[in-house]
C-alpha cells in the first residue's frame, strides 16, 4: 500500500466536514472477513451510530444473495458504516437507496465518470459495476434495532478476475490513474450524512427522485432474473417503497422486491 493511498483513521478524519457519520469510532483492518461482520458485532455490543469499519482487505467479502466481493488488498473500499436510524422495518430498504445515490453523488463529484445506477443498489461505469451496496438490519420491538451499511468500491483495483471482469471495472481502470481511497471515503460520508438529513426533513421522495434521475433503467426493456421466475418488460417506475414495477407486453404490471436485473 502506498502512503498516499492510507486508509489509517488519521488520514480519514483529515478534513473530514460530517457530524456523525466516521466520527465516532473508526476501526481499521488490514484484514478481515467481512467489515460488514465486524461492523454488525460491534452494534450487538452497542456502537454509536456513525461507528466505521474500514477494511484494506476481505477475505470472505459478502455481495447479495450470497455472492462473494472481490476484495484484493489497498484496491477498493470495503467499508461498513453502523447507524441507528428510528424508521420501521419495512422502510430499511430506503437506506439502501439512499447509500447508492451517496455513493454515486461521490463519484460523480470527484471525478469525469458517467457514473449510473441500476436497481437496486449496483453502481455501474459505462455498464460496468463499480460499487456495490448491502445493508443488513436488526430489528427490535421499536423497529429497526440497528443498520449496517456496507459499502464496495472498486477504486484502484488493477483488474479482475476472469469470471467478473467482463462486468466489473474501478475508478483506476476507467481512468488509467490511482485515486486516494480516504478522499472518495470522505466524499461518500459526506454525501451520506446529507442524503440522511433530507430524508429527515423532507421524507424519501426527494432521494428516490434524484436516485431515479441517475438510474439507468427507467422506462427501459429489462429481464429480472428471480430465483423462481424471469421476467421481461419495461421499467415503469420505482415504488416509494424502493420497489420496481415491471410491466410486461401483455400489459400485466408486477411488483418486483428484489431480482437480478439485466437490458435485454
Ligand atoms: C453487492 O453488490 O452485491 C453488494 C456488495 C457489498 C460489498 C461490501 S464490501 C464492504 C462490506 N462488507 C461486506 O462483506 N460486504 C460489503
Amino acid at each position: 500500500m502506498n502512503d498516499s493511498d492510507s486508509l489509517l483513521p488519521r488520514e480519514i478524519v483529515e478534513g473530514l466536514d460530517t457530524e456523525v457519520l466516521g466520527k465516532k469510532e473508526i476501526v481499521h483492518l488490514v484484514e478481515t472477513d467481512s467489515t460488514n461482520a465486524r461492523a454488525r458485532e460491534l452494534a450487538e455490543q452497542g456502537a454509536p451510530e456513525g461507528t466505521l469499519v474500514v477494511a484494506e482487505r476481505q477475505t470472505q467479502g459478502r455481495g447479495r444473495k450470497g455472492r462473494a466481493w472481490f476484495s484484493p488488498s489497498g484496491a477498493g473500499l470495503y467499508t461498513s458504516l453502523v447507524l441507528r436510524p428510528s424508521m420501521p422495518p419495512n422502510e430499511a430498504t430506503r437506506i439502501t437507496f439512499l447509500t447508492a445515490v451517496a455513493a454515486a453523488e461521490a463519484l460523480l463529484h470527484l471525478t469525469d465518470l458517467n457514473v449510473r445506477i441500476k436497481w437496486p443498489n449496483d453502481i455501474l461505469v459505462n455498464g460496468k459495476k463499480i460499487a456495490g451496496i448491502l445493508t443488513e438490519i436488526s430489528t427490535g420491538r421499536g423497529g429497526v434495532d440497528y443498520a449496517v451499511v456496507g459499502l464496495g468500491m472498486n477504486v484502484n483495483t488493477p483488474g479482475f478476475p476472469d469470471d467478473i471482469s467482463e462486468k466489473a471495472t474501478s475508478v483506476f481502470i476507467e481512468t488509467g490513474e490511482r485515486f486516494p481511497r480516504a478522499v472518495l471515503l470522505r466524499e461518500y460520508l459526506r454525501q451520506q450524512e446529507a442524503c440522511f438529513r433530507r430524508l429527515r426533513t423532507s421524507g424519501f421522495e426527494p432521494i428516490l427522485g434524484r436516485w431515479k434521475e441517475l438510474a439507468d433503467s427507467m422506462g427501459k426493456e429489462i429481464r429480472v432474473r428471480m430465483l423462481e421466475n424471469t421476467y421481461e418488460g419495461w421499467v415503469e417506475d420505482i415504488d416509494p417503497e424502493g420497489i420496481l414495477i415491471l410491466r410486461d407486453r401483455q400489459g400485466i404490471s408486477r411488483r418486483i422486491l428484489a431480482g437480478d436485473v439485466s437490458f435485454v
